[in-house]
């Protein structure tokens, strides 16, 4: 049995497209754990759900599982259309906020710099960040994923003070194994998922590399409880070969979290794991 609880983070993306499309999901997952019948589940599991931030605030607010913003803007307020504050995520009933997406560093520009102005702000508050990096196609193909990922948790974590590490997770998303699984070509016919994310043992190395570099940058044993999670076309299919390693503190999952059919029996899956 594991001492520390299992994270499991839905990050839902820009999806669904109604309150009450986003509603129903809640409840079929609340649903789903009941039928679990499992007294000890959330002190296995700590599920966040991240959904558009719209409808924060304005799902049934289960007793069990938590909150989590895909996006937080570095300012405490003022004059940023569009953007929202620590403190309304907070408001929001948010525990979790999403930093340094790789959809957002591609999409809308987000660099290394912002990426650490945002982890700041986050530990400034009470939520805890979920700081994500990777490394792109053409990288790996270069064997450059090991300068990327020391890069970006250099860049990301400058002027955090070791205290806050217990709070910070970070999610290791190679950039060219997120969302294959919402793409309909390479679906399966059974509607299951080909496996398209990493491999077991590339996320061990990189889990590993990571643990190296917290423990050269604050030399202190407390980088032990920063959280690994891998992320990128985690389904029901290749989910053993994830929680064998057993090195993962968690995992990110996007397109699955929004099918019951996906993320229940991985949700399963993780809670059996933790219980071994
Ligand atoms: P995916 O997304 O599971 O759909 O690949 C993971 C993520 O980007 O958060």
């Amino acid at each position: 049995m594991k001492n520390k609880p299992f994270l499991l983070v839905a990050n839902w993306k820009m999806n669904p497209l109604t309150l009450k499309e986003a509603d129903r999901i809640i409840k079929s997952l609340e649903k789903g754990i009941r039928a679990m019948n499992k007294k000890d589940f959330f002190q296995k599991i700590d599920l966040v759900v991240c959904p558009p931030s719209v409808f924060l605030g304005r799902l049934p607010n289960s007793s069990g599982f938590n909150w989590g913003i895909q996006n937080i803007h570095w300012e405490t307020r003022g004059a940023f259309t569009g953007e929202l504050s620590v403190k309304m995520a907070e408001d929001a009933r948010c525990q979790y906020a999403i930093v340094g997406h790789s959809e957002r560093r591609k999409f809308f520009g987000e660099k290394d710099q912002g990426v650490n102005q945002k982890i700041l702000s986050v530990l400034g508050g009470n939520l805890n960040p979920i700081l994500c990096i990777g490394e792109t196609k053409e990288e790996r193909e270069q064997n450059k994923t090991n300068d990327v990922v020391k890069n970006q948790i250099y860049q990301a974590l400058q002027n955090v003070s070791a205290l806050n590490l217990p709070r910070i997770a970070i999610a290791y998303e190679p950039v060219w194994a997120i969302s294959n699984m919402s793409n309909p070509a390479i679906q399966s016919s059974n509607n299951t998922y080909l496996n398209t994310a990493d491999s077991p043992d590339d996320v061990m190395g990189v889990t590993i590399l990571i643990r190296k570099i917290l423990s050269q940058m604050y030399r202190s044993d407390i980088t032990k409880k920063t959280k690994i999670l891998y992320g990128g076309s985690v389904s029901q299919r290749n989910i053993d070969g994830f929680l064998d390693t057993d090195i993962l503190d968690g995992l990110l999952i996007g397109g699955a979290s929004l099918s019951m059919f996906e993320f229940l029996p991985i949700i399963k899956s993780c809670y059996e794991n933790r219980s071994k």
